[in-house]
């Protein structure tokens, strides 16, 4: 299991205080994990995992058939349609590896996209176009622009049978396009929000069709949603007591919480753990901003804001316990680089020195440290990880005071796009 290391932090919150909102917390933890509760209409997602067994076949079912016809996969959305399969896929694949799933959708970047489209010409891809709502303009426009190169290439029929299209049962443009020309279509569920999806198809899908085990993936998320299924042990739910441990954060002044890794694969599930954070609780004037770090990496652009700057901060740090060493330092006779005192050692060691000497430098220069201890990078505990935030999500904007699911303050830059883009009835 994921273990919540909170022994770098009680100089920082009393103890009493983290005991009295236990019992809130876990009010909270079992109203979200009532199907009749106060939310819902957004809590598809509490419990997903049990019930994702049937949904696991057919993804795996059709991207074995999707394969059949195409050696890439460009996943095309932005925000929540996005985040989470990038998060999963960047994790587990080796640096270096030739991508089989390319992701687009997530900007507006023309040169992004001339450079795709040029990539893509002598390739034979297939298209898997995400958007809960159907008609967010990022990948609406990155769609259009794919498809006629699809159509280009393998003529419409052939195009046809190589688009998915994730999206709402009814609602949007495209659930409209896909029963027209026939996609291969999966549902994402009314009362799961676009932040809240990676374990609906919009993550599974992309996920499954870059090679990895989703079924894990759901298996080790259902493993977390147990410990927090049993509404009065506070003991084994971690995703009360982070949320918690953050709320009390806050009220002492630390309104940064930074998202540290020391394996850069994790850069993009620090990404998502932001869209989750920063969109769920940036309400209202209120919430923690959620930031992220590689290290040692940014301990040489980052680091010296975090030792010495604005005491607004607190880490949270992804700590991968299994360290495999490979790759070892060897003694050199001449040892001009001075490194001869490191023979033996793994760059791993290294690495794991590094992480215990900034933790204690950053606690000591008054930056609290949480520890979420991984046993190791693959599907299971990635499954763990998603479910424990989301959950810690849930629980944490409430114990704030805000409703966790809405993001009316996104409408705000669109309204202005569409108007300065003439879009007809803004
Ligand atoms: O979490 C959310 O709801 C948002 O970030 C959405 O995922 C994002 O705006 C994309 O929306 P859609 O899936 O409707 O295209």
């Amino acid at each position: 299991m994921i273990k919540l290391n909170t022994s770098f932090l009680w100089n920082f919150i009393n103890k009493e205080n983290f005991t009295n909102l236990a019992d809130k917390a876990l009010e909270i933890n079992a109203d979200l994990n009532n199907p009749a509760g106060t939310y819902k209409d957004f809590t598809g997602w509490v419990q997903l995992p049990f019930k994702s067994e049937k949904i696991i076949e057919k993804i795996n079912e059709a991207v074995s058939e999707l394969k059949k016809r195409a050696d890439i996969l460009v996943s095309i959305g932005i925000g929540g349609s996005y985040l989470g399969a990038k998060a999963v896929i960047s994790a587990l694949t080796p640096e270096f590896a030739t991508p089989k799933v390319i992701f687009a959708g997530m900007n507006l970047s023309e040169n992004y996209l001339l450079q795709l489209v040029d990539y893509l010409k002598d390739k034979d891809f297939a298209l898997c176009v995400i958007s809960k709502s159907g008609t967010t303009t990022e990948p609406a426009v990155t769609f259009r622009i794919l498809k006629e190169l699809l159509i280009k290439k393998v003529g419409e029929e052939e195009a046809n049978r190589r688009i998915v299209a994730i999206t709402d049962r009814e609602k949007g443009a495209l659930v409209k396009m896909a029963d027209k020309y026939g996609y291969t279509k999966f549902e994402i569920p009314a009362n799961i929000g676009g932040r809240f999806s990676v374990l609906t198809p919009v993550g599974l899908f992309p996920i499954a069709f870059a090679g990895f085990d989703i079924k894990k993936l759901v298996e080790g998320a259902a493993e977390m949603a147990k410990r927090s299924s049993d509404e009065t042990n506070f003991d084994e739910n971690i995703s009360a007591q982070y949320a918690i441990i953050r709320n009390l954060l806050l009220q002492k002044g630390k309104n940064i919480e930074i998202m540290v890794n020391y394996n850069s694969r994790l850069h993009y599930f620090a990404e998502w753990w932001k869209q989750l954070f920063g969109e769920s609780e940036g309400k209202e004037n209120k919430g923690i901003f959620p930031a992220s770090v590689d290290f040692t990496t940014d301990l040489h652009s980052l680091g010296q804001y975090i030792q010495e700057g604005q005491r607004i901060l607190f880490e949270t740090v992804l700590n991968i316990t299994q360290k495999p060493e490979k790759l070892f330092i060897r003694e050199e006779e001449e040892n001009l680089d001075n490194l001869n005192y490191l023979t033996g050692k793994s760059v791993e060691h290294i690495n794991s020195k590094a992480m215990e000497g900034t933790i204690n430098a950053h606690v000591s220069g008054n930056v609290p440290n949480i520890v979420i201890d991984i046993p190791e990078l693959n599907e299971y505990y990635l499954g763990q990880l998603i479910y424990f935030f989301e959950k810690a999500c849930g629980i944490s904007a409430i114990l704030l005071g805000v409703h966790p699911f809405n993001q009316p303050g996104v409408e705000a830059y669109k309204k202005n796009m569409f108007r300065l883009l003439g879009k007809p009835g803004v």
